[in-house]
């Protein structure tokens, strides 16, 4: 960890819920920390808990021009990442992702840094292979209701893949695969924080869908230790990396495991599936493993039991 060390660091999105994680690793490795946030997801209460000497809360939308401070690396996480947010405003979410994403890029240039961008599995849709490797191209719907969120990334992925052709730029893009772990709310709709909120309160939990679409859940603290090593390992410039959890589950499954740690019993209730929602996901992590040295360690059990280690307020907080 010595890299990290007295480094400048930029987290765009850093009071979201992989942000605050991110944000926390850093400073506690020995970098100063600015986050850019407009708050419309995230929450700056768990950013107060922090010890503040090294970090500066910038608020803003990385969308409009905005002055920022000189870093050494930028992580750009600013995006709604649940479809009810990105949804709730597809313009906004696109002028995030490309307007946001192209002034990042300008900064980072402007300061020589190094820009880590957060892109997603969502870039290879409702994929033709399995499991999916960097390579593979995606199978995007471009005019459903998840393109906002499907294209955008995609184009911001184009934008930094041709700075990195034409103009050697130091960028390293992670395709995070479904993140999960203590700070998600349950009001963001997605499926673990759900199921937990319903298992842990004695209701049915609802499945979008019959339940035999498959996820890879991967902890965020896997997912974060992988963004790190994007910044620091030297040959991850100007390269691709699916960042996720290979293990893969159906979403029944997933909510019959959390019957058993949450609940008491409760049922399982079926509801209409949302359109272009994927089939399958999960990720081949080679390239990652062999140039990052990053695969993940925490099981899809132990990551759960994480979120009942935690004091009763926080976790009712989190849920
Ligand atoms: N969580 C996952 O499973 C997952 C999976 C794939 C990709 N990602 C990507 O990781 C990043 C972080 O995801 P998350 O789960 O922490 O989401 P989140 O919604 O919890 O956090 C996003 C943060 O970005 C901020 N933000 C949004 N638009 C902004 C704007 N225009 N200007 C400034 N700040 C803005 C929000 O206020 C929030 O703090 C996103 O880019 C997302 O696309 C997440």
């Amino acid at each position: 960890m010595t890299f990290w060390r007295n480094k400048t660091v930029l987290v765009a999105g850093g009071a979201g819920f992989i942000g605050r994680h991110l944000v926390r690793a850093i400073l506690e490795a020995g970098s100063k920390v600015y986050v850019l946030d407009d708050f419309s997801t995230g929450q700056e209460g768990p950013l107060k808990t922090l010890d503040q000497t090294n970090l500066t809360v910038l608020t803003g939308d990385i969308s409009q021009p905005t002055t920022l401070p000189q870093v050494d690396i930028i992580y750009n996480l600013a995006s709604p990442a649940s479809p009810v947010h990105y949804q709730s405003d597809p313009i906004r979410t696109w002028k995030t992702n490309i307007l946001g994403t192209l002034q990042l890029f300008d900064h980072a240039q402007a300061c020589n840094a190094t820009l880590v961008q957060a892109s997603t599995s969502e870039v290879y849709g409702d994929p033709l292979s399995h499991p999916q490797k960097e390579t593979d191209w995606g199978h995007v719907n471009p005019v459903g209701p998840r393109a906002c969120y499907d294209e955008s990334k995609r184009a911001a992925e184009t934008l930094l893949m041709d700075a990195v052709r034409t103009l050697g730029a130091d960028i390293r893009i992670a395709r995070i695969f479904n993140t999960y772990g203590p700070g998600m709310t349950v009001s963001d709709g997605r499926a673990i924080p759900n199921f937990v909120a319903q298992a842990k309160s004695g209701k049915a939990l609802t499945i979008h869908g019959d339940g035999t679409q498959t996820r890879s859940f991967c902890h965020v603290s896997d997912t974060i230790d992988g963004l790190l090593r994007l910044g620091e390992v030297a040959a991850a410039r100007g390269e691709i990396f699916n960042i996720g959890n290979p293990v893969e589950n159906t979403i029944f499954e997933i909510a019959q495991e959390i019957v058993t740690l949450f609940g008491d019993g409760n049922d399982i209730v079926f509801e209409g599936r949302p359109i272009d929602d994927p089939q399958r996901r999960r990720p081949d992590i080679k390239k990652a493993e062999s140039v990052l040295g990053w695969a993940p360690k925490v099981s899809l059990r132990a990551g759960l039991l994480s979120l009942l280690d935690l004091e009763e307020p926080v976790l009712r907080d989190i849920l």
